[in-house]
């Protein structure tokens, strides 16, 4: 064994002795295991982008500090910020995927306080957040599944988008006629359909 080693390029040393040690026990699983994280997603600090997020009747998304909903807008209202959505997009190593890339919406509100949208659970019923942000957006997020992470999707043959929860598989950001006539509420809803037209959201340069 020792002839075999003194053979060895210094770094083939290394790679035999640390296997040596791991099969003898002497290095946690942990060490291993970082290498094999699949799941996880890596923020692409080059890859977010500000839209406003528009559904049918001229609705866009807004915030405030009651939460998220659509409201009629017209072009100067636009400028404010509460519509600006900042798209984060994560990097998946996952080989099976859903379709889309995955992202974090983030917004502002008018009092300056930065949300992000999240899934929720109110006892049984599944629901979207704003979630208060008082940190940036993580680096890295080592789990498949997380309440504010979606994989935004190109409905085919249109311009429009969807958004996919990760958190519950095919639950979709989606819209509903809210107390009053000229909101609409910003939903979860589970779609097994290509198309459903109360998921479809334009996304527009700000
Ligand atoms: C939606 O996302 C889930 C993961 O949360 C995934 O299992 C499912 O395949 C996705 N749906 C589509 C149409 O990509
Ligand atoms: C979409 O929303 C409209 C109005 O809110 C409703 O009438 C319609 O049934 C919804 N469609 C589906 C597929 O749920």
């Amino acid at each position: 064994m020792f002839k075999a080693l003194s053979g060895m390029s210094p770094s083939a040393h290394c790679v035999f002795v640390f296997s040596l040690c791991y099969l003898c026990g002497l290095i946690p699983c942990k060490v291993e295991h970082e290498d094999f994280e699949l799941d996880d997603f890596k923020k692409e600090t080059k890859k977010c982008f500000q839209k406003m997020i528009k559904i049918k009747n001229n609705r866009f998304l807004v915030v405030d500090e009651e939460g998220l909903k659509f409201k009629e807008r017209n072009k100067e209202q636009c400028k404010a910020d509460d519509c600006r959505f900042n798209i984060q997009v994560y990097r998946t190593n996952d080989i099976d995927r859903p379709r889309g890339s995955a992202v974090i919406l983030s917004v502002t509100s008018p009092c300056k306080q930065t949300y992000m949208v999240c899934c929720e659970k109110n006892g049984d019923q599944k629901g979207v957040s704003a979630k208060p942000l008082d940190q940036p957006l993580p680096d890295q997020i080592g789990r498949s599944k997380h309440e504010a992470v979606f994989y935004m999707e190109l409905i085919p043959g249109t311009s429009q988008y969807r958004f996919n929860s990760s958190l519950w598989c095919s639950w979709y950001l989606s819209f509903e006629d809210g107390p009053e006539a000229a909101l609409m509420k910003l939903v979860l809803r589970e779609v097994h359909k290509d198309v459903d037209e109360n998921c479809s959201m334009d996304l527009l340069t700000c």
